[in-house]
């Protein structure tokens, strides 16, 4: 099992500038620019509006310095009583394969150009008294959420999959009991949005959101 612990922080990025135009998102629309920047009634995180599950990956290897900047900032993320849970296993290698050929086909069809393939587990348990955490996955998402935003901020493209077969990236990795199979993220520099299916193609793009004042009662 290879870890990636946080260590070094990254010297020296190039922040992409990829996404300029405004969209709305607060309303259903299937006529959302490309490359567009979701649109908020309020001054929210830069990072938080121009993200998107990206699927047009350059097929090259991301640095492992990069990878270690994005796995610090997502230990930067809060847990109960600081628990830590989460764990990054990186995919290189006969391992890359390995896990790809975990993911379903659609998956498989782009994500097997991503630079890095992630594989997200999480504790089951409290380190301290070993009584099981019933907030690791909570910790785990928020985790990978501060993960999909510094890879933002670096021009990167950061796409997590539920669709793959647990139990056998659980075995390409020899993952133990204690910890939960999360998600595989797909982490990569932008690439040829053309190599994608027309399906896909189509899909690449902001998905509009539900508005927030139906989801909140203050
Ligand atoms: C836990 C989780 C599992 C996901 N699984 C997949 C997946 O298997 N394949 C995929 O293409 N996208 C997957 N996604 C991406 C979502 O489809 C995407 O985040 C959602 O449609 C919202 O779009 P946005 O992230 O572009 O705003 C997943 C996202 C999450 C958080």
């Amino acid at each position: 099992m290879q870890i990636q612990y946080l260590s070094d922080i990254a010297k020296g990025f190039h922040m992409f500038l990829r996404r300029g135009a405004s969209c709305g998102i607060l309303e259903k629309t299937t006529n959302i620019p490309e490359d567009c920047m979701r649109d908020t009634k309020h001054d929210i995180m830069k990072e938080m509006r121009t993200r998107f599950a990206n699927r047009a990956l350059l097929d090259k290897e991301v640095p492992a310095d990069t990878l270690e900047a994005l796995v610090e900032a997502a230990t930067l993320a809060p847990s109960c009583f600081n628990e830590q849970p989460w764990r990054f296993l990186r995919a290189q290698g006969a391992d890359f394969e390995a896990l790809l050929g975990c993911l379903t086909e659609k998956n498989q069809s782009w994500a097997k150009r991503a630079g890095t393939l992630v594989l997200l587990i999480s504790k089951k348990t409290f380190t301290q008294g070993g009584k099981p955490n019933p907030w690791h996955l909570s910790d785990a998402g928020c985790a990978a959420g501060f993960l999909f935003l510094e890879a933002e901020r670096r021009g990167l493209y950061a796409h997590p999959m539920g669709g793959f077969v647990r139990d056998k990236a659980r075995a390409v990795f020899d993952v133990p009991e204690d910890y939960a199979v999360v998600e595989v993220i797909a982490i990569g520099e932008p690439g040829d949005k053309a190599l994608l299916s027309p399906a896909l193609q189509q899909d690449e793009r902001p998905k509009p959101r539900m508005p927030y004042h139906q989801l909140m009662d203050f």
